[in-house]
């Protein structure tokens, strides 16, 4: 029998994937390899197509993403009028009740509006009326804590309208029951984890691992646990058009392993942040996988080489640092004479104190963590002078 392929075709929806500068190329695999379609890089961003599964399954399993945003119109306009009526004519009663709550938030670039308040107060008031029109009622704002979150992006002329799908920002995992002063973004140390090229196939050491984020999101990732694994909400659980069945399957698909065939090691010279280490470790039900110690960088030894060392040391801004650049010094001695055959990685928003390593790194990038411009740099540790290592390192091949 025939069967008219198109006829099956499911209706794309459009989205928006939000992340830190720097993390666009990793957002966008992880975003490919969930079976996204059109996939294209954006300023701090990935767009992307599919089903409305895909929005489930982003918020799930994006380690990279902040934020899930999915298109509802897209429309030029020519003034206020124009803009309110556009606005008035989605019903957007296909996710929010009139008995439920709302918020606008929106960026603006080169628009007619002066702020993007004056924005987000027309939409709601169009949002508004269309609901009295509708239901004689009209939901309240609730900025702090809506059942939908809107988001309108408007560039010149060009208006874009979105909900937000993941309400709490997705760096957001539920893991983190006590709070390091100066903690890595958890949506930064996955995003980490993924440009080294470390793929669970050996050690991880965080030398100066503070709260733990960096071994837990690589433990996540080696034993397949989803990113949103431990989260208690997403945005699109208080949406009218919630598909529960499906997104339980989603869920159902995770394939979470018992047990890996590495170890990952952190230690801290603060018993007070190893025991935040704990409690984190504990929510996150790793405590049988990640080993810690209370050990001064300087005098640590890895268990095991060659072994992924990661550091995310202090940068002298909001931990307080006698002397950063004699810190920093002795980093990369400790690196260079006690942890031979490792490849080291290292997070700073200090590049003065990050050239005091006195390494020459293989490989560096820019990164964000959190507001602070960071350089995340690599380096290949050997015993002896580089240019045996290049030789001994061709040879390989
Ligand atoms: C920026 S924080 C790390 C935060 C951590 N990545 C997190 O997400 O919570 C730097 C950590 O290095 C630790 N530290 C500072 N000097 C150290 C040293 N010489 N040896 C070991 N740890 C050190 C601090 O106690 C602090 O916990």
């Amino acid at each position: 029998m025939y069967i008219c392929a198109f006829k099956f075709r499911v209706k794309m929806e459009y989205f928006v994937a939000k992340t830190f500068a720097g993390f666009e190329s990793e957002l966008f695999k992880e975003l490919h390899s969930l079976g996204a379609h059109n996939c294209c890089k954006l300023n701090r961003a990935v767009s992307f197509e599919g089903d409305i599964d895909i929005m489930y399954r982003a918020n799930y399993f994006c380690r990279t993403a902040l934020r899930i945003l999915w298109r509802r119109k897209s429309f030029r306009f020519k003034n206020n009028n124009d803009f309110y009526k556009n606005i008035f004519d989605y019903d957007a009663s296909e996710v929010l009740s009139p008995d439920g709550t709302m918020a606008f938030r929106a960026t603006i670039v080169d628009s007619i509006f002066a702020t993007p308040l004056y924005a987000s107060m027309l939409a709601k008031d169009a949002l508004c009326d269309r609901f009295r029109d509708m239901f004689n009622k009209r939901p309240d704002v609730d900025k702090e804590n809506p059942d939908v979150l809107f988001h309108l992006h408007i560039y010149k002329d060009e208006a874009h309208l979105f909900v937000d799908s993941s309400g709490e920002s997705l760096h957001k995992r539920g893991y983190k029951v006590r709070n390091h002063p100066a903690p890595l973004n958890e949506v930064t140390a996955a995003a980490l984890i993924m440009k080294s090229g470390w793929n669970a196939d050996c050690d991880i050491i965080d030398p100066m691992c503070g709260g733990a984020t960096i071994l837990i999101e690589a433990a996540m990732k080696a034993l397949n646990i989803p990113a949103g694994f431990y989260r208690r909400e997403f945005g699109f659980y208080r949406w009218k058009n919630f598909d529960r069945k499906l997104w339980a399957s989603i869920r159902n698909e995770a394939d979470i392993a018992d047990d890996v065939n590495v170890n990952f090691y952190g230690s801290d010279i603060d018993t007070r942040f190893l025991d935040i280490a704990r409690s984190n470790i504990k929510q996150a039900r790793l405590q049988d996988f990640i080993l810690l110690e209370n050990e001064k960088m300087q005098n640590s030894n890895p268990e095991r080489t060659p072994s992924f060392v990661f550091l995310n040391p202090p940068y002298g801004e909001r931990l307080s640092v006698e002397d950063i650049t004699t810190l920093y010094k002795e980093i990369g001695n400790a690196l260079k004479n006690r942890y031979t055959d490792c490849k080291a990685f290292i997070i700073s928003s200090d590049a003065i104190a990050l050239k005091s390593i006195g390494l020459k790194p293989f490989k560096k990038w820019s990164v964000m963590n959190g507001a602070l411009d960071c350089q995340f740099v690599g380096f290949e540790l050997f015993s002896g002078d580089r240019k045996s290592f290049v030789v001994k390192q061709k040879s390989k091949k």
